[in-house]
């Protein structure tokens, strides 16, 4: 499964997002992308939503999203840092789709994440330098954040979280670069080919 979240087919994320997609296929996988721009899924969680979810019914649109992930042994999350932060629409997806009761659960001990068959792959890119963020310790507090907060209190397993620096300024050659930084992050899977 790749989840991306950037408007612009130019953007970096879009052309990593479909050089995975491209990769995974040459394995023979089922390939899921969600790009979450194409707007076929709601990504605010409405009252509605709330009050479904608190009373144990889950929205239909939620629970068939639930689905496709459920399915997902490799997920990779493609997305620009905004505002040192996930999208908007990526930060709804994950408020609705990893649901209380599909993604964790709480018990006496506290929360236990229930996706425990799943791996993650995140990929941020960003107009700063990573040396800017880590002077201020903010990578670590995006790996954290972003990363083992979120998919990995679902119980995933974070395999890779890569940054990609300045990436509005670089040019072709830098690009290339970068995909094959981010393709050979998957070296024992795409290794495979
Ligand atoms: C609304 C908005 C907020 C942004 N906030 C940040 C930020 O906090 N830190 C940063 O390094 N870059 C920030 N940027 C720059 C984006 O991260 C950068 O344009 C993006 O990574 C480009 O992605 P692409 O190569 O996939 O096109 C922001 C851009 C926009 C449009």
């Amino acid at each position: 499964m790749i989840i991306s979240a950037h408007p612009s087919d130019k953007s970096f994320s879009n052309y990593l997002a479909k050089a995975l997609r491209q990769q995974y296929e040459l394995l023979g996988w089922k390939v899921i992308w969600r790009n979450l721009y194409e707007k076929d899924f709601s990504v605010v969680l409405s009252p509605a939503d709330l009050e479904a979810l608190k009373s144990g019914t889950v929205p239909a649109d939620i629970e068939a999203e639930q689905k496709l992930m459920q399915e997902a042994d490799l997920i990779s999350v493609v997305y620009p840092l905004w505002w040192a932060s996930f999208p908007a629409v990526l930060k709804g997806y994950i408020d609705r789709v990893l649901t209380n009761g599909f993604a964790f659960k709480y018990g006496r001990g506290g929360a236990t994440g229930l996706l425990t068959d799943k791996r993650v792959i995140l990929h941020t890119t960003m107009g700063n330098t990573v040396e800017e963020y880590d002077d201020k310790g903010l990578i670590e507090a995006f790996r954290t954040i972003q990363g083992q907060e979120v998919f990995g209190f679902c119980g995933m397993q974070i395999i890779g979280h890569h940054f990609y620096p300045q990436i509005t300024l670089a040019d072709e050659k830098q690009r290339e670069h970068y995909l094959q930084k981010a393709l050979n992050s998957y070296p024992e899977i795409f290794a495979r080919i």
